[in-house]
């Protein structure tokens, strides 16, 4: 059974250090974005990537999907308190966004699944991140079939996860699966993967995997 998140180590997914070895930047930048895209964090957890992503579709929305109820109240209340600390109060006393962060707010959905059922039809997730959740999920196949449905034909889905490189911080390799494991389960999925980084390219404790719905 993959190596769950305790909920408990909260303090690890808000590391500051994750900004130089696992930037959003180039986490999103795998996704390919337009703007207008309904993307699914899944197994979102306090949402490193959440907000990042609504902003980054300012006509799309994000569904932050997490099985940690305890987590998803956490995300939900940074999503609140990023909402009203980009409010200001106009000249007629009415609240609205300064710099679109209400808005942003306002694009995300929060999804808690014990059971790996998202409330989406199918293949309606233009893309789907998965940031260190891959170690947690490949041997559940309800897990993987969800993803699968939720992915629109010509959908993407993006994996980062720790590799099992000797590495100076992170989870022990002995949970991990090695990049070769990790396409496996991808191409069990019935995906094609169309970009592949292993650690120590994009970055350097991580490899990263862009797969599509096979033709
Ligand atoms: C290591 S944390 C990563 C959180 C976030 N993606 C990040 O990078 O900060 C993994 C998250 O996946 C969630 N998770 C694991 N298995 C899941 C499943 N089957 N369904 C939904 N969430 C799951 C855990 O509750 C946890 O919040």
């Amino acid at each position: 059974m993959g190596h769950k998140f305790d909920p408990k180590n909260v303090a690890r997914l808000d590391d500051p250090a994750r900004l130089d070895y696992q930037p959003v930047r180039d986490v999103l930048g795998l996704l390919e974005l337009t703007g207008d895209e309904t993307v699914v964090d899944y197994g979102a957890g306090v949402g490193y990537l959440t907000l990042p992503l609504a902003a980054a579709l300012p006509r799309g929305r994000v569904v932050a999907v997490d099985m940690s109820a305890e987590l998803l109240e956490e995300l939900g209340e940074r999503l609140h308190g990023q909402a009203s600390r980009g409010a200001t109060r106009g000249t007629d006393g009415a609240t609205r966004a300064s710099d679109g962060a209400a808005a942003a707010d306002e694009r995300v959905e929060l999804v808690h699944t014990a059971d790996n059922r998202v409330p989406l039809p199918d293949g309606s997730a233009d893309a789907i991140v998965a940031v260190n959740l891959w170690h947690e999920i490949y041997d559940e196949p309800a897990a993987l079939d969800e993803l699968r449905r939720l992915l629109t034909p010509g959908g993407r889905l993006a994996i980062v996860d720790w590799a099992t490189v000797e590495r100076p911080i992170g989870p022990t390799a002995a949970h991990m699966l090695s990049l070769d494991q990790a396409l496996a389960v991808t191409d069990g999925m019935g995906l094609a993967a169309t970009a592949v980084h292993p650690a120590g390219s994009l970055f350097p404790y991580h490899y990263a995997i862009v797969a599509r719905p096979r033709a």
